[in-house]
């Protein structure tokens, strides 16, 4: 198949890849000329294990091509994903449309043949409506069919995430759409992966759905974690031991900082000022909002307690910056606010993440930067582990103690044996138990 993907930015770039490893002929298309030059000469512009592989070898195959121009890879497509960026309106909250009416406009009036438009952003329910409106009424002439097909990859796990999803919803109201989506996936093991058809706008809830739902489950045990270190419970037994249900599960168990990134925070808060117009307040959601917000500070609240309740003038490091490992985004990293409360008590903070360094020095302020953990360490009275990387797994113990201050360890992830850290000296916070 003929398809184009509207918007080179991380699902984007990773669906158009991906798709055109299942040996579809795909155009992404972007509005930076810097990013589609970049693409054009093997450049791959956002971190994601295994995507600059795909990307290099579907090129090289003559399946895969980048443009700053949509007109001719469209009025040749048989489907046109639209993969551009749908983030929170500043005023209200809600998601921010302009791109993606923008973009259809754009593909409706270069699309010649029975065209699929797919909404692969996140949008909420009714989008798929106002798209079918607008190319009814300004492109009367036009043969186009509107199909939501959200996605769920997770970032740093993304292309295992597209080659086994555990479903691919598709929304469509149309016959004829549905046989092109049907043939978009078909190289994929359907036996393994259901495609899951149903009505457009139970479509895109499906996606706002799951991601609030996901962000409650976090939350969920994020409050076990702070309720058994008062009992004396151990929250991750208390996880394992849950999610042994399967109707609970033993995924998205894991406490910690709270979630960020660039979909739980902007999709929960979307999700309830479209409930909220519509006179049915999500409640949970609402909750699981807030409470997220303010446990990011809270953490920072935590390490400067663990500071015998005090910060001033004490060198404190920050290992992993990121909102999740294996990526280098920033956006809503529960690290932004641990920092600030840091540097707000005064504290001398300095940092350091295996990827996320560049885009860390555009929203944390006068922190120090590091090259690695143990330079982290130096001199420091407490370290605080906020991103659960691999490299942070296999320290050199014994060294990241000799450097150090004061040997208090904060980790919010419970990355560190408590019995090794005990041996090696080491006062450590653990998150969920008692030291
Ligand atoms: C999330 C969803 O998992 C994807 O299914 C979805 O496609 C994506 O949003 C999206 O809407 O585009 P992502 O934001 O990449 O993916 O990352 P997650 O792995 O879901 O992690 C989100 C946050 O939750 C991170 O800050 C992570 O540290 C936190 N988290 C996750 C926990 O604190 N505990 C857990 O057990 C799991």
């Amino acid at each position: 198949m003929r398809i184009v993907m509207i918007g080179s930015g991380y699902v984007g770039l990773v669906s158009g890849a991906c798709l055109a490893a299942l040996g579809h002929d795909v155009v992404c298309v972007d509005k930076s000329r810097d990013k589609i030059e970049a693409l054009q000469a093997g450049n791959v512009p956002i971190y994601e294990p295994g995507l600059e592989m795909i990307i290099a070898d579907n090129c090289a195959a003559g399946r895969l091509r980048f443009s700053g121009d949509l007109v001719r890879p469209v009025a040749a497509a048989d489907a046109v994903f639209i993969a551009v960026g749908t983030p929170s309106r500043l005023v209200d909250g809600h998601a921010d449309l302009s791109h993606v009416y923008a973009a259809a406009r754009e593909i409706a009036a270069a699309a010649t043949g029975f065209t699929v438009v797919v909404t692969k952003s996140t949008v909420p329910v009714g989008t798929g409506d106002e798209l079918e409106r607008i190319f009814r009424e300004e492109f009367p002439q036009k043969d186009i069919a509107v199909v939501s097909n959200p996605e769920f990859l997770r970032e740093g796990a993304a292309i295992s995430d597209f080659r086994r999803p555990d479903r691919i919803v598709v929304g469509s109201d149309d016959e004829r759409s549905t046989d092109v989506m049907r043939n978009v996936y078909e190289a994929l093991n359907l036996k393994e992966t259901p495609l899951y058809f149903c009505e457009r706008r139970t479509a895109e809830l499906i996606k706002y759905a799951s991601n609030a739902f996901l962000a409650m489950k976090i939350t969920f045990i994020n409050e076990m974690a702070d309720l058994c270190e008062e009992l004396g419970a151990d929250v991750q037994k208390v996880a394992k031991g849950m999610g042994m249900d399967r109707r609970i599960g033993d995924k998205f168990l894991q406490a910690g900082p709270g979630f960020g990134g660039s979909c739980f925070p902007k999709d929960t808060l979307a999700l309830v000022k479209t409930a909220q117009d519509y006179d049915r307040p999500l409640k949970l959601i609402e909750t699981t909002v807030a409470i997220n917000e303010n446990r990011k500070r809270a953490m920072g609240r935590r390490v400067i307690a663990a500071c015998d309740g005090s910060v001033r003038g004490k060198r404190i490091g920050v290992l992993g910056l990121t909102f999740k490992p294996n990526t280098d985004d920033m956006r809503e990293a529960p690290s932004i606010a641990i920092v600030r409360t840091l540097l707000d008590g005064g504290a001398d903070v300095h940092v350091y993440d295996p990827a996320g360094m560049e885009a860390a020095r555009a929203v944390l302020g006068a922190v120090k930067y590091r090259r690695n953990a143990y330079e982290v360490a130096e001199g420091a009275e407490a370290i605080v582990l906020v991103t659960e990387w691999d490299q942070f797994k296999s320290l050199d113990l014994a060294r990241l103690k000799q450097v150090m201050k004061s040997p208090i360890v904060i980790d919010l992830r419970n990355v560190f044996d408590e019995d090794e850290m005990t041996r090696h000296g080491f006062s450590l916070v653990p998150m969920g138990k008692r030291p």
